[in-house]
């Protein structure tokens, strides 16, 4: 029987080396913005995904963090990110996608605009500003928010905001679509919105991913409406009622595969409790942590959840807490007065 039994664990160890039973795909994480990877919380979120999928990730960074994230102009942004992840041999068989809040639009733009970028599978999106926001972002009711909201407002789609202020991107004030369709430069270009240059190579890229995971906070006051996290919007011209993504141009006229996916039953739109980014284990666990595992497991779980909910892992702790980054450092704040100055100048 010895002789017999070894060669044969000899095998299944020869099998496993070269046929791994379950062979996870790494993620990356992009963070909001304000933030940056070497935070705690971030650090924190990237190594408890890791942890409870059992897959690797890593935390993008986009030049020194922070301040990148909030004067660099979105589209130089994707193409530091699409370069990184070419380089990664990690993630040369393809990887996941997990954004948070700004990073989400990064993260759509290597979908769609990286030339040669390793294939993206699952996209997990944590209160990402979709189809644009009304109101600067970690922006809340203190009074220099109002007065630099304010201003933004009024110059928001000059050049120089355009290409010195990230948000500036993705601000779309319905009052002001004409303006924004011509001089925004990331969003319309993003979600093919110009009627002129609508590119069928983004929509390729984009129908192609496995899953996309909207993830909206019921509580979110940081995206003006809450509903962008899941390609809601105002319509054009007014600021009410909001349109459910299924009522959009965006959807309707399919211009970047979002409907396709829809069709094919891999957009799943989630809503949580909590505010922008407050995200809780127990939500971690049953939204996202299933798209970060291999395939394999995924189908295992889809068919658990049919069963009702997960009961032993209703935990609300949170893992993540998005308002660490509501705070402005005081070298944002003074650029941001500048920058004002200038563009009003
Ligand atoms: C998340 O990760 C941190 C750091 O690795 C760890 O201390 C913490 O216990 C983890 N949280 C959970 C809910 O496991
Ligand atoms: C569409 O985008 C692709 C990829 O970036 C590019 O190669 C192509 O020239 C673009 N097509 C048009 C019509 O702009």
């Amino acid at each position: 029987m010895a002789f017999r039994s070894v060669p044969i664990s000899f095998i299944t160890v020869l099998l496993l080396f070269f046929f791994p039973v379950s062979r996870s795909i790494p993620f990356i994480v992009l963070h909001g913005i304000g933030d940056q990877c070497s935070n705690q919380g971030v650090k924190q979120f990237t190594e408890n995904l890791s942890s409870f999928s059992g897959s690797k990730g890593y935390c993008i960074e986009v030049g020194d963090g922070t301040w990148d994230s909030w004067f660099k102009p979105l589209e130089e942004q994707t193409e530091i990110v699409c370069e990184k992840v070419k380089k990664m041999k990690e993630l040369s068989e393809g990887y996941n996608i997990v954004g948070l809040s700004q990073g989400n639009l990064i993260g759509r733009g290597v979908v769609e605009f990286c030339e040669g970028g390793p294939p993206v599978k699952n996209f997990v999106s944590l209160g990402g500003p979709h189809a644009g926001t009304a109101s600067v972002p970690l922006c809340g009711s203190g009074i220099f928010c109002i007065i630099a909201n304010n201003l933004i407002k009024a110059e928001v789609y000059s050049d120089y905001v355009q290409d010195h202020l990230a948000p500036s991107g993705y601000l779309k004030f319905p009052n002001d679509i004409p303006k924004y369709l011509e001089k925004c430069k990331f969003l319309p270009k993003l979600n093919n919105e110009l009627p002129d240059k609508r590119n069928s190579t983004y929509k390729e890229r984009f129908s192609c991913l496995q899953n996309l995971v909207l993830i909206m906070f019921k509580d979110d006051k940081v995206l003006i409406p809450k509903e962008t996290a899941w390609f809601g919007y105002y319509p054009d011209g007014a600021f009410s009622p909001v349109l459910p993504p299924q009522k959009t141009k965006l959807y309707t006229e399919d211009w970047i595969g979002l409907k396709t996916l829809d069709d094919a039953g891999r957009v799943h739109f989630i809503s949580v409790a909590g505010g922008h980014l407050k995200i809780s284990k127990a939500d971690m666990k049953k939204h996202i942590i299933p798209y970060l595992k291999d395939q394999a497991s995924v189908r295992v779980i889809e068919s658990r959840k049919t069963k009702g909910p997960n009961e032993e892992e209703g935990s609300t702790e949170l893992v993540f807490d998005g308002s660490s980054s509501y705070v402005w450092p005081s070298s944002v704040k003074s650029f941001f007065v500048e920058l004002l100055e200038v563009s009003r100048g």
